[in-house]
């Protein structure tokens, strides 16, 4: 009740007009129709990078903005783009590219709709006769702005009309600060299926881009980074290989190529306060538009195809076969306004004419942490991020994670074996794609999985989801699963996983991921979830808690699967994988003798202390003496397998 009286009294005071309103009414709803093509961007947060803090990376979670774009004409005055918050609709319905249709809904909240004279209480005519004394006098501004939303509500509009709409809202702020318009019916025209640069059958492909290192000369901007320090970054020379061609080419064996005359950059001088077709840009302090920072986003590609027009309108003509278009600029350059690293758009569509990729380095830098651009353009193709249980980028081993590159300018660390995948870079070894609920319960399966390195077929996918079908990746639905692999250092400068750091090499990873390698942008990171090998961990190095010689994860039926480290080499290292069907081996007199390790603890029957009670009561033939002790040392069957099994603790 004292709320209610306060806002009544708040009211009052905006309007003495307001006495009696409806008070359960608190905005007062535009509601547009438009068409266009969504467009998903994602930040990403600048690397915490020293070795020590892994599992405590300091990091955001990577945020996906939804936006609706009208590109229809290739004439950048016409050029609109527009947050939408799709709310529940967005993750199921949609991915970059896809053309939609939608009602957009601005709420107006009620006090400031009585600005405008749209509350409930006011009529058309009411205002019209401008003298009843009852409204506060509006502006010019304001009288436009009213008659948009009159004209434009429950109507079909253009984005640029809407744009226009939402700028004269935002400069009169009579819009809340991080007001997005929503949208909880968009209705897809035009599914854009065709997706970039995934890998399909091994299929070889040609990366093009163009990139953009901006500068302000105007306004007296000139960071430590041009082309040349850039070209050094993008392709392999014999400063090092550290290098966005070496983490494309290598890491995806070489289905993926980078060269040097396809993947043009320019150095290109900009004023740094403007305006483009989405409005006024500001790069001192970023906000231009007054809510966020889209128009300095968007300004950056409007001037880069300016800077072609004038200067090589070829390029710009043939803009659509470069896949990437990078902008670089130190948007902070004088006060801290952009927050992330990066800012890329999120799985881009072959049919699309843009793919962008914002990189937001320090005016300090003069270099590039090419792992995050790595990571900015793996996100347009539709990866996620690289993640632990709870720890966004919490991965060490994949630059999508938060990776610390052992020598960055030489050495690069390829990405993890679910990221491999789904990029179509690599695949299961031969018969190590498997359900989990086909496999033989209470029996240890080995297999040998080759370093990544060596192989792009090199790891086990085990589905440990039974209601999506079992082996079939061109389905579109996700489907859980386990990902085994082995990850080894090359001893070359520059090789596979030669910056793997040293605390993570001849490990075995296990990753869960729920994508399959249908050429589909991801619709969740991928979460590393144990890292395998047969040693105790040394106390220097960081993630102890991660590494064991055996993990185990439960099926939905209630059994599980339990993989097992056995041995390792420099080249490959040998699992086992084991379906339980019970988490007590002792559960019965049955499971206590019929041959299998029922709960996979590496231990068979009466070697399982679980059976002890079975055991005592009914002894073995005297021909079996290991079988009738309980306080026998660690059982030996799978113990003998685990290469130098030891605690040194
Ligand atoms: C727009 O139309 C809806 C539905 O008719 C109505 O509820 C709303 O008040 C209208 N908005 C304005 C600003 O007139
Ligand atoms: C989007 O809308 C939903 C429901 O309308 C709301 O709960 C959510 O906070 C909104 N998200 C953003 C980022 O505005
Ligand atoms: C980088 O790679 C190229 C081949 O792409 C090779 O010729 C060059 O020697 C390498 N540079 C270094 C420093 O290893
Ligand atoms: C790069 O990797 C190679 C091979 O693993 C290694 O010998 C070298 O020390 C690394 N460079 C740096 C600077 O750490
Ligand atoms: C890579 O793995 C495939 C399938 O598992 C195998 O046939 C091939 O011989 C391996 N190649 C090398 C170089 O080991
Ligand atoms: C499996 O891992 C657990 C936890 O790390 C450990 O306690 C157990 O001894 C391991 N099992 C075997 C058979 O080594
Ligand atoms: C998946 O497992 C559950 C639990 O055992 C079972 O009820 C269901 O029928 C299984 N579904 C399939 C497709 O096998």
């Amino acid at each position: 009740m004292a709320q209610r009286a306060l806002l009544l009294a708040a009211l009052l005071a905006a309007s003495a007009a307001l006495f009696g309103c409806a008070l359960g009414q608190k905005s007062v709803s535009v509601t547009v129709y438009v068409e266009g093509t969504v467009s998903i961007f994602q930040s990403i947060a600048a690397g915490s990078s020293p070795k020590e803090s892994f599992l405590t990376p300091p990091v955001e979670e990577p945020e996906f903005i939804y936006t609706l774009i009208d590109r229809a004409t290739d004439k950048p005055s016409a050029f609109a783009a527009i947050r939408v918050n799709f709310s529940d609709k967005a993750a199921s319905l949609l991915s970059d590219g896809d053309l939609v249709q939608a009602p957009l809904t601005l709420e107006l909240p009620l006090e400031k709709a009585v600005l405008l004279g749209l509350d409930p209480e006011s009529s058309p005519d009411d205002y019209a006769a401008g003298d009843s004394g009852r409204r506060l006098l509006i502006s010019e501004a304001h009288e436009q702005a009213r008659r948009m939303a009159l004209d434009f509500n429950e109507t079909r509009r253009s984005l640029q009309e809407v744009q226009t709409l939402l700028g004269l809202l935002n400069t009169l702020e009579l819009l809340s600060f991080d007001q997005v318009a929503t949208s909880d019916e968009p209705v897809i025209v035009e599914k854009s299926s065709e997706k970039d640069l995934f890998i399909v059958d091994g299929k070889q492909l040609e990366i093009r881009s163009v990139t953009f290192v901006f500068s302000s000369s105007s306004c007296n901007v000139f960071p430590p980074l041009d082309s040349n320090d850039i070209r050094q970054l993008w392709f392999n020379n014999d400063q090092g290989n550290g290098t966005l061609q070496n983490y494309f080419e290598t890491c995806s064996y070489n289905q993926l190529t980078f060269n040097q005359e396809v993947n043009p950059i320019f150095d290109v001088d900009i004023p740094c306060v403007g305006s483009t077709a989405v409005g006024p840009y500001n790069f001192r302090t970023g906000y231009g538009n007054g809510k966020n920072t889209d128009n300095e986003l968007f300004a950056l590609p409007a001037l880069a195809k300016s800077f072609l027009r004038r200067n090589y309108p070829g390029i710009l003509e043939r803009w659509s076969s470069y896949r990437r278009q990078i902008f670089i600029f130190p948007f902070n350059f004088q006060q801290q306004w952009f927050k992330p690293y990066a800012t890329a758009q999120f799985g881009c569509s072959a049919k699309a004419s843009d793919c962008w990729s914002w990189i937001n380095p320090s005016m300090r830098e003069s270099s590039l942490d090419v792992s995050r651009v790595f990571q900015a353009l793996a996100s347009n193709t539709g990866l996620k991020s690289s993640d632990a249980p709870g720890l966004p980028y919490g991965d060490p081993s994949d630059p999508l994670g938060d990776v610390w590159v052992n020598g960055i300018r030489e050495n690069i660390t390829c990405v993890n074996a679910p990221q491999s995948y789904k990029a179509g870079w690599s695949s299961p070894i031969s018969r190590g794609h498997i359900s989990a609920f086909t496999l033989p319960p209470g029996v240890h399966r080995d297999f040998i999985l080759p370093a990544m390195g060596l192989n792009k077929s090199n790891h086990l996918r085990i589905i440990t989801d039974n209601s999506t079908g079992f082996i079939d990746d061109s389905s579109l639905k996700s489907q859980r699963a386990l990902f085994v692999s082995y990850r080894v250092s090359s001893q070359e400068a520059g090789g596979y996983d030669s910056g793997l750091y040293q605390g993570w090499n001849n490990r075995v990873w296990i990753h869960e991921f729920d994508s399959r390698a249908n050429g589909q942008p991801a619709g969740k990171p991928s979460v590393l979830l144990k890292v395998l090998a047969n040693e105790r961990r040394s106390p220097d190095v960081p993630g102890w808690g991660m590494l064991g010689n055996n993990f185990t994860t439960v099926l939905p039926n209630g059994g599980g699967v339990t993989i097992f480290f056995k041995s390792r080499t420099s080249s490959s290292a040998k699992v086992s994988v084991c379906r339980s069907v019970t988490q007590n081996e002792g559960a019965s007199k049955a499971t206590c003798s019929d041959g299998l390790d029922n709960d996979c603890d590496g231990r068979v029957d009466s070697e399982d202390p679980d059976c002890a009670s079975f055991i005592t009561r009914t002894p073995p033939p005297a021909t079996n003496k290991a079988k009738s002790t309980t306080s026998q040392p660690p059982p030996k069957s799978l113990m003998e397998t685990i290469e130098g099994f030891h605690f040194d603790v």
